[in-house]
This record gives structure tokens, sequence and C-alpha cells, in this order.
């Protein structure tokens, strides 16, 4: 029978703040792939997924928030929105608002995105603004500007954007059956393990709607959550907000997480870790992600596995578990780096061999007899 899959929104409207009359924007988010990572499994000795995220729409997570933020936006007869972004939120934001047929405002460190992220929220037709000032500023100006001007904030500050990323949290549990033993993802601005933790604590006990119906539990049990920082953007490992946050993992560079405190909560309330992982970790865990388990990431979605990898080696990692790691923007977004991590292991690696057009001379420059 033809299935469509409905967008987040659609999929788990009983858990969300929506009504019949709601005028859902989806572009189909989520539904994302959960796969076997095989060689992480293998080393680690664990059972190891990772949530592709990748695959969203846009390419990222951000997707599910978005979702629910712009449906809202809308049903408030919002005409424009506005975010500050290292990337992956304003090409999520420019889409959807376009979606809807709003105006989007996007406010990015100048000279701090990918060419990838850029490139989206200029073909989505976003007003782009340039600030000289990192993530954190730019927060703060679109803060401002939603404050004092008819413009709707679409950032994770916005409530609505945890509500549709907690459906990420829904989508593992139901394919794996349970909550995994563990749950690793990379932390910024804090809004995805904060949604994370929503989704998976909603759904191991009865939940009571916005329409008062008592939902029953789906899972019998929360993960322990583990959220790793870029070392030079470390603001939650430090316990202190950093004034110059510094990564190559663009996307995770902030200083100071809007959603701290909900951050620690899941932390806590988890038993769980956040740590750091340093951009040479990062790199080699996005490499070994790319070329061991086929699944391509940007250097900010691989701070996850880089972290695991960490603890594994340093002999803190569990055995046996069943984790699962948010891996979460495609590796097409920021492919420089991809290419960087390849000339590491092998300096010829993007350099392809020339050989001329007959079957035995590529043959012979493949090694084939
Ligand atoms: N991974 C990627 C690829 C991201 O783009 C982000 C955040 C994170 C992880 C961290 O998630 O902020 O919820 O802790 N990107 C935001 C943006 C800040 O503007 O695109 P978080």
């Amino acid at each position: 029978m033809a299935h469509l899959w409905q967008g987040v929104i659609n999929e788990y409207r009983d858990r969300l703040p929506v009504t019949d009359s709601t005028p859902v924007v989806t572009m189909g988010e989520g539904g994302t792939p959960l796969i076997k990572a095989h060689a992480l499994s293998e080393l680690t000795g664990n059972h190891v997924w990772v949530k592709f995220e990748g695959m969203n729409p846009t390419g990222s997570f951000k997707d599910r928030g978005m979702t629910m933020a712009i449906t809202r936006a809308k049903e408030e007869g919002a005409k424009a929105v506005v975010c500050a972004s290292t990337g992956n939120t304003s090409a999520s934001a420019a889409a959807y608002a376009k979606q809807a047929g709003m105006r989007c405002a996007v406010l990015v460190p100048e000279g701090k995105i990918s060419m990838g992220k850029m490139a989206q929220a200029v073909a989505h037709g976003a007003d782009i603004i340039q600030i000289d000032g990192n993530f954190d500023n730019c927060l703060e100006v679109a803060r401002k500007l939603s404050d004092s001007y008819p413009v709707f904030l679409v950032n994770s500050v916005n409530p609505y954007r945890i509500q549709g990323q907690k459906t990420a949290a829904f989508e593992v549990v139901d394919a794996l059956g349970d909550a995994p033993d563990y749950h690793i993802l990379p932390v910024g601005n804090a809004g995805n393990i904060t949604g994370y933790w929503k989704g998976y604590t909603e759904y191991a006990s009865t939940f009571t709607n916005d329409a008062g119906t008592d939902l029953p539990a789906v899972a019998t049990k929360t993960p322990v959550m583990w959220g790793f920082q870029a070392e030079g953007a470390a603001p939650l490992v430090a316990g202190h907000p950093i004034d110059q946050p510094e990564t190559i993992a663009t996307a995770i560079r902030i200083g100071n997480p809007a959603s701290w405190d909900t951050a620690i909560a899941a932390r806590d309330e988890s038993d769980g870790l956040i740590e750091s992982v340093t951009d040479e970790e990062i790199i080699e865990a996005q490499r070994f992600l790319s070329s061991r388990d086929g699944v391509f990431v940007e250097p900010g979605s691989a701070a996850g596995v880089a972290g695991l990898l960490k603890k594994f080696r340093a002999g803190a990692a569990p055995s046996e578990a069943t984790i699962v790691i948010t891996v979460t923007g495609h590796g097409l977004k920021d492919p420089q780096w991809a290419i960087k991590g390849a000339e590491a292991e092998d300096p010829t690696a993007a350099e392809p061999r020339r050989v001329d057009f007959d079957v035995v001379s590529v043959a012979a420059a493949l090694g084939l007899e």
C-alpha cells in the first residue's frame, strides 16, 4: 500500500503542540536512516548505530525543529522570520520560509560558515547579513531584532524548535524497540541535546498531551547522554562562556550556548557527560566514518563519533552496549575537510591518477591482473 512519510509533525502530532487547524509547513523531514556502523561497532565492541540526519531535506537535523517553528510562525500570521546561524539553521530556515511563503533573514558570522551552507541560503533567496562577530553575537542581535521588529525568531530559544527536534528520539526508540543504552551527539548551542532528552523522557513514561489525553510509555528506559563539544569551543566543559570560540567545525563554533541549563540537566539526569574533542580527533572521526562505515558527515557532525573513539581509547567506553550516535549534518555541506582528512592518510588521495582511455591501462593502474 502506498505510504508517504508525512514529516515529523504529522507522524507525531499527538505529542506535539498542534491542533487540527494548525497550518502544517513540512518538507517531509525526519524518518532518517538509523545505520548500523559495523566498523565502529567492531572496533569498540558495541552495537553502534548512527542516526544520519544529513538525510533531511536541507541536509541537517535542523529541519525537525524548523517545521515546527515555521508552522507556528504561520499560525501566528508572521510574514518574516529571522535566525542567527553557523550555517545549518539558516539553510533550514531559508528553505522552510519559502515553503511557507515568508521572507527569511539570516545573521551569520562573517567568513565562518561553509560554502555549501552559504549556497543554500543564497539559493533560497534569504536576506543574508554577515556580522563582524561570532554566532553568539549574531544570536544576541537576532533576539533583539525579534523583540523590537515584526520578525519571528526561529532559533532554538524558540521552544517550538525543541518540540520538533525531540522527534528524533521518538524515531530511535520506534526503530530499536526501546531506548539505546547510550546516546551520543555533538553539542553547540545545545538545542539538540535538550530536544533528545525531552523526547526520550516523554517516551519513557505516560505522557499527557495538549488535548489532555494520556499516552502510554513507549520505552522502558532512557539512555545515558554523552555530549561532545569542540575543544576550542567548549563552554559547557569549562563551566563558563568562551569569548572567542575557535574550531574548524564551524557548525559548533559557539561560546555561550542558549540552552545551557537544559543541556546540563540532560547530562546530570541521565548520569551522562559533556566533554570535548580536538579538531584533529574530529577530522579523524569524520574520516573513519566515511572511509570505514560509508557515512559522510560534516566535521561538526563527527564530534560524537570522535567522543566515542576517545573514550574507547581511554578505556572508558562501555562494551556490548547499544549506542546511537547522531551525525547531525551531511558531508557535502563542507567538503574541504574531508579532502584534507583523506590527504592526511595519503597525500595524493585527492589527485586521481590520469590514465589513457583504454581498458588495459586502467586495469594496470588499478593493479588488476
Ligand atoms: N551539528 C551541526 C551540523 C550543527 O549545525 C549544529 C548547530 C550542531 C551540531 C549543534 O547542535 O546547537 O543544537 O547543540 N548548528 C547551529 C546552526 C548553531 O546555526 O546551524 P546544537
